[in-house]
């Protein structure tokens, strides 16, 4: 596993151009609370944001997976913004490998913490969180509308820390 891609993905950042494909899998994953596309057209361009897609080489063209940080240069953390994986591709490592490239651009502008907020009802990300060494800080109740879902509020004190060394990598 390397933090540049899966080996049977490759993650680029993501354009303007992608939005439409990033907006498919957001609505299909997030049925019930998804961003609107002007939301996400002004996230993937922001100034202080970082937005990846996940594409296997054989289908460029495929958007399997998207996430994105918003992390202010010199501002000290970071915030991950939403990470998805499309069904067909989960459990192979591209979460994993989205999130470690999230924290490196992180790192990379400085951040010292980063946070981010998860539903109640999601042990998978969770677990995913925690294995990067995100821990839980607090709860925002009924923060998911309209399901009234409370948010757990997760923090890693150093990026730095989640990303392994190319000896680890191998
Ligand atoms: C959460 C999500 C992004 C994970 O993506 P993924 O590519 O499947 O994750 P990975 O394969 O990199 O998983 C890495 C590790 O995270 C943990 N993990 C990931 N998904 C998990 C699940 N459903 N249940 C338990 N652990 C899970 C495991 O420890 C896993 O390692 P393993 O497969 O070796 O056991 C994906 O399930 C998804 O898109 N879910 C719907 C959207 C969503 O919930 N987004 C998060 C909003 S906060």
């Amino acid at each position: 596993m390397s933090a540049s891609g899966h080996p049977e993905y490759r993650l680029r950042r993501a354009v303007v151009e992608d939005v439409p494909a990033i907006m498919e899998l957001e609505r299909t994953t997030f049925v019930t609370d998804a961003w609107s596309e002007r939301s996400m057209r002004s996230e993937v361009t922001g100034e202080h944001g970082y937005y990846l897609v996940a594409f296997e080489p054989s289908a460029p063209e495929r958007i399997d997976g998207y996430a994105g940080l918003l992390a202010p240069r010199g501002g000290g953390e970071g915030d991950i913004q939403t990470i998805a994986v499309a069904p067909h591709a989960r459990r192979r490592g591209v979460g994993r490998t989205l999130m470690l490239a999230l924290l490196a651009e992180a790192r990379d502008r400085g951040a010292r913490e980063v946070f981010l907020e998860v539903r109640a009802d999601n042990p998978g990300a969770q677990a995913l969180y925690r294995e990067l060494g995100f821990e839980e800080i607090g709860v925002r109740p009924k923060y998911y509308e309209p399901d009234g879902v409370d948010a757990v509020v997760m923090r890693l004190g150093d990026p730095a820390t989640a990303i392994p060394t190319p000896e680890t990598t191998a």
